[in-house]
């Protein structure tokens, strides 16, 4: 009913709008008196954690893409190598993992069942599973060593939304944690990150009062074939998730890649017909925002419209952007946090635009329980 959708008219709707509150439940309380990060839901010994030689990150769909921006600041914070691998994909390499190896699983429902099999197969190899999860006492985190919860709330919408952010904000959390744990990173820096982080649910809340243009973009949409997704970096599974939701949604054909490999494939088949959305990192000391500012002049070159997502006052862009979706300035590594939000209003609009039910896209489960 209306009611149970606090008078928006699509759960996923909602829930888009819930993310601000969702990561300012999702932080709470993890500070300890005397400044530090605290995640006490990690039963893991201190010193078990201190040994850990490797982490590999598992998840399916959304969850997974949550993994690769895990990947990028996890390692960058703690120097631990990580990996992140799809968990369909895990059981059956006979992947090599062990006593210190900490196995992530991220799973908003806690019931996919191929996530579920891949942490049976960690265990029984000796690995510790950490899950990150968003329902309580669901089956991935009573079968794991320890459990993240994020605090999204239920989330009714097939798409996740909600559920990816939070997830993407307990895996930072994570990273956080393990540098602390394993002082690869002062004190300070780490409260520095801290205090960006929780000016995060106030700045999603910008985006999503700032949607107006992104509402509009999604009627020049509705014939479209086919979209191409490009980011790099972390921009690189924010491309990734918009093009997923895209599909899941608007059943539209859509493609991320990483801006970087475009030389490489995706610039064949790139012409007048084919929009092209670019997440811009960042400016910074590296050369990641010219780079892709220069894939956006290549594609530009071909005829193709591009609807550039970058940051505030980015005046490097302005003249090769059809359309300029404005983000919040934050640093690259929490950019996902912002940079997700405008495509997943895309999505939904323009899915709904067409006339689809957003929250149960057709074909599709909330919760995939079968491998
Ligand atoms: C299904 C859902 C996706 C979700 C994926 C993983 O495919 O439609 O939205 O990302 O499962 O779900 P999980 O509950 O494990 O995060």
């Amino acid at each position: 009913s209306a009611a149970q959708k606090d008078g928006f008219d699509w759960f996923m709707r909602k829930e888009i709008h819930e993310q601000p509150r969702a990561l300012a439940d999702t932080l709470l309380g993890r500070y300890a008196t005397d400044g530090s990060l605290t995640l006490d839901e990690i039963r893991i010994a201190t010193s078990e954690l201190r040994s850990i030689q490797r982490i590999v990150i598992i998840g399916c769909g959304t969850a997974h893409y949550a993994g690769m921006v895990a990947k990028y600041a996890i390692e960058h914070w703690t120097r631990i190598p990580c990996e992140v691998e799809l968990a369909s994909e895990f059981r059956y390499r006979d992947p090599i993992v062990g006593p210190q190896t900490l196995v992530v699983a991220i799973s908003q429902s806690g019931e996919t069942a191929d996530t579920l099999m891949a942490i049976r197969h960690a265990r029984e190899q000796g690995s510790k599973v950490l899950a990150i999860c968003n329902t309580n006492g669901s089956t991935i985190p009573r079968e794991s060593d320890a459990v993240i919860y994020t605090h999204a709330g239920p989330e009714i919408g097939v798409a996740s939304t909600k559920g990816f952010l939070t997830q993407v904000l307990a895996c930072y959390l994570l990273g956080l944690y393990l540098a602390q744990v394993k002082s690869t990173k002062f004190g300070e820096e780490i409260v520095a990150i801290m205090h960006e982080l929780e000016t995060m649910p106030e700045l999603v809340q910008e985006v999503l009062d700032n949607q107006q243009q992104v509402l509009e973009l999604a009627a020049d949409f509705a014939d479209e074939p086919s979209v191409l997704f490009l980011g790099r970096h972390v921009g690189f599974p924010v491309a990734l998730e918009g093009a997923l939701k895209l599909k899941e949604l608007a059943y539209i054909h859509a493609e991320g890649f990483a801006a970087g490999e475009l030389k490489h494939g995706p610039i064949a088949v790139i012409d007048q017909d084919l929009p092209v959305f670019v997440v811009v990192p960042p400016r910074g000391r590296d050369m990641l925002h010219d780079k892709v500012v220069s894939n956006i002049q290549e594609i530009r070159a071909r005829g193709a419209r591009t609807i550039v997502l970058a940051e505030q006052d980015d005046e490097a862009v302005e003249q090769y952007a059809d359309v300029l979706i404005r983000l919040p300035k934050v640093q690259t590594l929490l950019q996902p946090l912002v940079a997700t939000v405008p495509l997943q209003i895309f999505a939904c609009e323009l899915a709904t635009q067409k006339g689809h039910d957003v929250d149960q896209p057709r074909n599709l489960a909330k919760s995939v329980t079968v491998e």
